[in-house]
């Protein structure tokens, strides 16, 4: 369930990267997604309701490093409305910092990735790359 699950949310990035140029609002939203998909599973995980696998949890961070990786390519200039987007204004008026936050993450996310052994260190790991979430939704979305 969960493998498969994973494996779909690969697909959705690499289909991603096709679509980009045509479709900037939904290749973002459905990254964006999966990080929301990936880190419930993260949290189930945490809180010891599903067992915990080291494969699964590098799984999860694999995904977060190719949104940060990703993601900054997916805000032209073009795509400031539609697509029942939730992106704010501020994402193009502070373009350098937006960007900033999503290498900043990339790092967090690159050392929680080596720090991962076991559940005591994913717990921690997790927690850290997880604040940059609300972190940036909080700037850079309008809230709904
Ligand atoms: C540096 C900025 C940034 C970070 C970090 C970030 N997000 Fe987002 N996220 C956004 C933006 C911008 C949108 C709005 C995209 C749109 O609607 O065009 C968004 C949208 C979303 C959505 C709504 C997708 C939809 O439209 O249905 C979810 C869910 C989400 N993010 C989850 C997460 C999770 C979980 C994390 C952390 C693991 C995370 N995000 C980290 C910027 C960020």
């Amino acid at each position: 369930m969960i493998r498969s699950f994973l494996a779909v949310a690969a697909l959705v990035v690499a289909t991603g990267a096709v679509v980009a140029q045509s479709d900037p609002i939904t290749t973002r939203r459905n990254i964006m997604k999966q990080n929301g998909q990936v880190t419930r599973l993260g949290n189930q995980m945490a809180k010891g309701e599903v067992p915990f696998d080291l494969a699964k949890a590098q799984e999860i961070l694999k995904a977060y490093a190719v949104a940060a990786d990703t993601m900054h390519n997916y805000f032209p200039d073009t795509s400031r409305t539609g697509g029942e987007t939730t992106a704010a204004p501020a994402i193009w008026q502070n373009q350098a910092d937006f960007r900033a936050r999503f290498d900043a993450w990339a790092k967090d996310i690159q050392a929680a990735s080596a720090q991962t052994k076991d559940l005591e260190s994913f717990r921690a790991a997790f927690g850290n790359v997880t604040r940059a979430c609300a972190s940036c939704h909080n700037t850079y979305r309008i809230k709904t």
